[in-house]
């Protein structure tokens, strides 16, 4: 009764966007940063290195990925299946793209993925560790130095001054910020101004470049961002995704992104198309044109 939906985005190290005129500028603003950035990727590597040590025994390669994922909200007549046995791969170190109507199922996978959600059946693996197996403190534990979220809904603190609601987990966990990444994001993002303010005293806009701040400001290894330039001017939601992008490319984390932006999405490595709780589709190097036209091909709006 259910169709096969075993898809795989992306090619390891294969191919990469054909947007080549906006990376060019990309490329420049990328290499002020990386010397100062190697020093930090090689630490990176070697706290690597310390966790393949790790207890559990994982066989992933940083991503992420899902078998026959399925979940259904409520029971009954009134049940929705959000998903249908999803079979999917974010493979490590790139830049994945979801797109499809809405309803389709996109949020859920990510809440899923990241396991702020249970599925109600199938499994779930991150860096290869299955997330039904762990119990809810050593989940907590991966959520808070693993993954970084960015709602779809911003789920801010309202209490919290911007500079607080980005330093969030760092609080949570007890760490010290990087204060040079801090500045770096601040800045990309465009936020220095608005340190000081609370949610309430802040744009929609803003509201959603604390929540990537947030997101980011751990570093971790894998992000979701669930519309993360839905809100935005198209000059901040251009530097946030090359904020996205210089994460994958120098910082070797893997991302993960709802967006309904042909353009947006052709700046990810690869494309999975979502419908009715299912992958109706994988691109890899996208472009714009080329996803405007596989969304038509579907049938509507992504
Ligand atoms: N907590 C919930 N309880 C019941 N139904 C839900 C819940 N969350 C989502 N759904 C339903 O599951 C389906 C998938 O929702 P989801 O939010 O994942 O879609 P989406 O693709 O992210 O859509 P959008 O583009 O509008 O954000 C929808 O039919 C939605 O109404
Ligand atoms: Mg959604």
């Amino acid at each position: 009764m259910t169709k096969s939906t075993e898809k795989h985005a992306g090619t390891p190290g294969g191919a990469t966007t054909a947007d080549g005129g906006a990376r060019t500028a990309d490329t420049e603003a990328r290499n002020v940063d990386a010397e100062a950035r190697k020093g930090d990727a090689e630490a990176r590597k070697g706290d690597a290195e310390a966790r393949k040590g790790d207890a559990e025994a994982r066989t992933g390669d940083g991503g992420a990925r899902t078998e026959r994922l399925t979940k259904v909200y409520g029971t009954g007549t009134t049940a929705v299946r959000a998903l249908d046995e999803v079979t999917v791969t974010l493979p490590g170190g790139r830049f994945t793209a979801i797109m499809g109507p809405s309803g389709a199922g996109k949020s859920t996978l990510m809440h899923c993925v990241a396991g702020l959600d249970a599925p109600t059946s199938g499994r779930v693996f991150v860096g290869g560790v299955d997330l039904g197996a762990l119990p809810d403190a050593k989940l907590t534990r991966m959520r808070r130095e693993r993954v970084g979220f960015v709602f779809q809904a911003f789920n801010l603190l309202p209490t919290l001054t911007a500079r607080d609601n980005i330093l969030l987990p760092t609080t949570l966990a007890g760490t010290r910020p990087d204060g040079e990444w801090f500045d770096t994001v601040v800045r990309t993002l465009g936020l220095g101004e608005r340190l000081g303010h609370r949610p309430s005293q802040l744009s929609g806009g803003q509201q959603q470049r604390v929540a990537l701040a947030r997101a980011l400001i751990t570093r971790p290894e894998i992000v979701f961002a669930d519309e993360p330039t839905g809100n935005l001017d198209s000059h901040t939601g251009a530097e946030v995704l090359t904020l996205l992008r210089r994460s994958v490319d120098d910082l070797g984390q893997t991302v993960a992104m709802v967006t309904h932006d042909p353009a947006a999405a052709a700046r990810a490595d690869s494309v999975i198309f979502f419908a009715d709780g299912r992958v109706v589709d994988v691109m890899d190097a996208p472009t714009p044109g080329l996803v405007l036209d596989r969304m038509r091909d579907l049938g509507g709006a992504a």
